[in-house]
């Protein structure tokens, strides 16, 4: 099976982590979201993927956009994150917000509608793929010629403070971890940009750009929020993994120590650096209306 590993991953403690934590990962990564749907340009009547779209949030932003007739269809391989954005997308359409699917579904090999998108977009969840020209071609595939893709992904990790900071206060205490470079399904895949435009030429893409995006982001509402937040990650259980409890202490101390300094009375804000890529598929198949 296709990304069994990230699946079990996105599927189990990762997803609901992910779940739980909905309103602050929007508000730390809203921003990008932002950015996406202004590049994307999206007009009603058009027919919109979000690829891993997690909790909906950039599904929900681009659907307001395809009113009336469009329609925003989010897939994701996890379940307590789907469950979470149909919730959302319920709430939303009470409030006269229609045109929003979800289904949980692989990217890389779901069999979508031949040319069926006007655009496929994703923010931050198209790292993750085990075969990532399979995963391309396919959701090229997808698209109508004409048709736009616009996606974020994280620049090279020491660029993001979001991770440096808290990483390089706690790396005072305890053994530099594998934060996964560009070599596998990872949150930093798609970090060299000569990667990234081989990649989608591969996939039949053309006019690729990439566009650096810095954005201030909030992780919490003070240096003891975003400690707390931090403890409950991924990357506190990497930074954490074969520690024993004194070390780990004295590393989460200095990283208590590290957030304070950027706190000020918004919360903390640590910078991050993400590419923002667009990519068109050839042709000139008319948009609708
Ligand atoms: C870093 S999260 C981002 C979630 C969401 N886009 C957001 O901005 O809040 C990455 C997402 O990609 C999803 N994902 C990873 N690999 C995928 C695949 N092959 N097909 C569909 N979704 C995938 C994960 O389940 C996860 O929800």
């Amino acid at each position: 099976m296709a990304n069994e590993e990230q699946a079990a991953h996105w599927d189990g403690s990762a997803g609901e982590h992910w779940a739980a934590e909905q309103e602050r990962y929007d508000r730390m990564l809203g921003p990008f979201g932002e950015r996406i749907v202004e590049a994307l340009d999206p007009r009603p009547g058009e027919r919109v993927l979000d690829v891993g779209c997690g909790s909906g949030d950039l599904t929900l932003r681009v659907a307001e956009r395809l009113a009336p007739g469009g329609e925003a269809l989010g897939i994701d391989l996890s379940g307590p994150m789907l469950e979470r954005a149909r919730r959302r997308a319920g709430a939303a359409g009470l409030a006269g917000l229609a045109g929003v699917r979800f289904a949980r579904a692989d990217a890389q090999v779901h069999r979508f509608e031949p040319a069926s998108f006007d655009g496929v977009i994703s923010r931050f969840g198209v790292m993750f793929f085990d075969d990532p020209p399979v995963a391309f071609a396919n959701l090229t595939a997808a698209l109508r010629p004409g048709g736009r893709m616009v996606f974020t992904c994280w620049r090279d990790l020491l660029a993001n403070e979001w991770l440096m900071v808290p990483a390089a206060a706690a790396l005072e205490h305890v053994p530099m971890p594998d934060f996964g470079g560009s070599s596998g399904p990872g949150p930093f895949s798609l970090a060299d940009p000569d990667d990234v435009r081989g990649l989608l030429a591969g996939a039949g893409l053309d006019h690729i750009e990439l566009a650096e995006v810095d954005e201030p982001t909030w992780m919490g509402a003070s240096g003891d929020d975003t400690l707390g937040f931090l403890q409950r990650t991924e990357m506190a259980a990497i930074l954490m993994a074969d520690v024993d409890e004194e070390l780990a202490a004295r590393a989460w101390a200095a990283v208590a120590r590290a957030l304070d300094e950027r706190a000020d009375p918004d919360g903390v804000h640590l910078q991050g650096s993400a590419w923002l890529v667009t990519a068109r598929r050839p042709g000139s198949a008319a948009p609708p209306g």
